[in-house]
């Protein structure tokens, strides 16, 4: 079958259209036919070996994919959606029947490629923020009272996970703030819910979140830049405040003095979904929630640029350079 090969590690240089022997599944595992991939910043660093656990190349790239169950007599069952460590970006891939769950009806499969990844990892920051609970349930809270929108950051507000969190926001009353590098895409995002974008290249979001916040500051941010960001995330939270640090993009180490967090109660929480997906109560009760919410017609991917495979380097290489808006998919077959 065909596959899109990390041939050695490096950047999207390193990537090749490839033969490779067809996809067997395990026992617990199903087989699909890929029709389309999602593109993580995850997949950069796998490609250049900075991933954890990545195995020697040469190997299979993607972690995301949309698709046609393969039944046992060679058939074509249920429309899925589905998350892995490798191998995705290829006619066929396997996964674990537990992180295989059914595309919406209307979507298609470019749609349903760029749901897991986004979405659960969205979810899951708003659930490490603890903002998973409507503000009208809050214990402390009259019934009669309309509670303040919590407030929370978003760094790369108009990627793939951000504009998730932004649409995930929105159903949870919250107050959004986020960063990006372009007044373009902060305008985009802005149509999804957005209330307060931030262009970082002409303002510095910590003061930025001091202005718009009457000097209170946010209940969470979800940090994915690393180095100094940490610590300037820190900066932006008001008491309790947490910090749910989920990435490096800068690839700078995170840097964070613990004595910061002292003064305000705040905290840092990480967040791997990698991790995560080999929890199945917890992938379940957020599938329990998200499901809802796509019944509801709820949730949207948004996607910013669709590449034929064989164009995998163009669409690693808008990645890396930040210039994609949403989600980048691989149309697959
Ligand atoms: N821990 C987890 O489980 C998990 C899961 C998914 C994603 N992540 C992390 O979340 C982050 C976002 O992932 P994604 O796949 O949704 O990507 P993405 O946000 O769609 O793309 C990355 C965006 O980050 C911004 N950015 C800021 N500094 C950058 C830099 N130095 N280099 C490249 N981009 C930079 C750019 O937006 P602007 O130009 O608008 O700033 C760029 O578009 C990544 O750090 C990823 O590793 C973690």
């Amino acid at each position: 079958m065909k596959a899109l090969v990390i041939t050695r590690f490096g950047g999207p240089e390193v990537l090749e259209l490839q033969q490779v022997p067809d996809a067997h599944p395990a026992p617990e595992q199903l087989l699909v036919k890929v029709e389309a991939g999602g593109l993580n910043f995850a997949d950069l660093l796998t490609a250049r070996g900075g991933y954890a656990g990545t195995p020697k190349p040469p190997l299979t790239a993607g972690r995301e994919f949309a698709g046609r169950e393969v039944t046992s007599n060679n058939a074509f069952g249920r429309r899925v959606m589905g998350y892995t460590q490798w191998a995705a970006f290829a006619e066929k891939t396997v996964a674990q029947r537990n992180l295989l769950w059914p595309v919406p009806e209307n979507w298609t499969a470019e749609q349903g490629a760029a749901f897991p990844v986004n979405f659960f990892t969205a979810y899951f920051a708003y659930w490490k923020a603890g903002l998973l609970v409507q503000p009208n349930v809050q214990a402390n809270v009259h019934p009669n009272d309309k509670p303040a929108a919590a407030r929370v950051l978003i760094h790369a507000v108009a990627g793939g996970v951000g504009t998730a969190a932004v649409e995930i926001g929105k159903l949870l009353g919250i107050e959004m703030y986020g960063t990006s590098s372009s007044d373009e895409k902060l305008a985009r995002v802005r149509e999804l819910g957005l209330q307060h974008g931030i262009n970082y290249k002409q303002r510095d979001y910590v003061e930025a979140i001091k202005d718009l916040t009457a000097g209170e500051g946010v209940d969470a941010v979800f940090e994915m830049l690393g180095g100094e960001h940490v610590a300037r995330s820190v900066r932006c939270v008001r008491d309790f405040g947490r910090v749910i640090v989920y990435g490096s993009a800068t690839g700078e180490t995170p840097q964070l003095d613990t004595r910061l967090l002292y003064a305000k109660g705040a905290s840092v929480h990480g967040l791997w979904l990698s991790y995560l997906s080999a929890n199945r109560p917890l992938m379940e009760s957020a599938w329990k929630q998200l499901s809802e919410w796509l019944a509801a017609g709820k949730l949207h991917p948004v996607i910013g640029k669709v590449f034929p495979l064989e164009q995998a380097r163009e669409a690693y290489t808008l990645m890396q350079e930040g210039k994609n808006y949403g989600k980048i998919v691989l149309k697959i077959s």
